[in-house]
């Protein structure tokens, strides 16, 4: 079996020292946020998204250099969302990362102004990467469809807008597709990218590979709301029964979400073995799907 995990820890380490450098202050009179937006940014995350990013660069040949910094920009948006996320106008949480959420440290204000910092940030990062200019205008192209309306936040529009409704199998699938799938695409065809590979094969299998490990992830996400050790998590439990979210946990139940997890990452692995000689998608697929946080 590849050595995921070890390779997943030493890239999260690199991951992080980018983005430190990457969010310097601008101002004395403003390091209120550039100080939220490190304390979002950085301490914490599993980093799924520019290890993924990495994956698929090794695939195409990318530049190392140029996938780091479209896989920082991604997790900048990333962070940012998780940000909004845990506001009281949406989610209402208080831990994030183990800490508490952005919002509980610098208040509502300075969290939301973090937030948009680190979004704008990220498209200027994409944007001065030292490489072929159709390839950072495709990348930002990328980030800008996952992260948006048509994306993310198309995502978080429904999840919000069904709250304490009865939702479909189909309408969930739909709704986790942009609010979590959108971003975990968008790293896949951003390693695609940054070795200069648009379409084609390849391009099409990091696609259905995404797609089953996106869904495959917010299926675990959901299992642990419900059965998850906050201790190990990092964020509070329960919170999605409470708020009246229909998840894969309440429409199918532990046993029928753990079928569901493990057949689409079945699925995803299928989809690249062609490509996956090293076997590091499978067994990313496998550490994800056993996830504990
Ligand atoms: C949490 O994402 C939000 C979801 C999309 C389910 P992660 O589980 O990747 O969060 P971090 O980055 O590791 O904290
Ligand atoms: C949020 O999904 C996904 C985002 C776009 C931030 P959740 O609300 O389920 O994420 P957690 O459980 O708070 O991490
Ligand atoms: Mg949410
Ligand atoms: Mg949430
Ligand atoms: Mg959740």
């Amino acid at each position: 079996m590849f050595p995921v995990k070890e390779e997943l820890a030493e890239y999260a380490g690199r991951v992080e020292k980018r983005l430190a450098g990457l969010i310097p202050d601008a101002d004395p009179e403003t390091v209120v946020i550039s100080e939220a937006m490190r304390y979002a940014a950085l301490g914490g995350g599993k980093r799924i998204r520019p290890y993924l990013v990495y994956a698929f660069s090794r695939l195409s040949s990318g530049d190392p250099a140029v996938a780091l910094d479209f896989g920082c920009a991604l997790e900048m948006i990333h962070s940012y969302s998780l940000v909004h996320d845990d506001l009281p106008a949406m989610d209402n949480d208080v831990l994030r990362r183990g800490k508490p959420t952005c919002h509980v440290a610098y208040g509502e204000a300075n969290a939301i102004l973090a937030g948009d910092g680190l979004l704008t940030r990220a498209f200027g990062v994409a944007a001065a990467c030292n490489t072929a200019a159709e390839t950072v205008r495709r990348a930002v192209a990328e980030l800008s469809d996952a992260a948006g309306y048509a994306g993310m936040v198309g995502g978080q529009t429904l999840d919000i807008a069904t709250e304490g409704k009865l939702v479909t199998k189909e309408t969930l699938t739909k709704l986790q597709r942009l609010k979590t799938g959108a971003l975990i695409r968008c790293a896949c065809r951003l390693g695609c990218i940054s070795g200069g590979l648009y379409d084609g094969e390849l391009f099409d299998a990091a696609d259905v590979y995404a797609e089953k490990i996106g869904l495959a992830f917010q299926v675990i996400d959901d299992i642990l709301d419900g059965v998850g050790d906050p201790a190990l998590l990092g964020k509070s439990v329960g919170k999605d029964e409470a708020s009246g979210k229909t998840t894969w946990l309440s429409l199918l139940g532990r046993d029928g979400a753990e079928a569901f997890a493990n057949e689409l990452t079945r699925q995803a692995t299928d989809a690249v073995k062609p490509y996956d000689k090293e076997g590091r998608l499978a067994s990313l697929a496998e550490l994800l799907l056993n996830r504990k946080k």
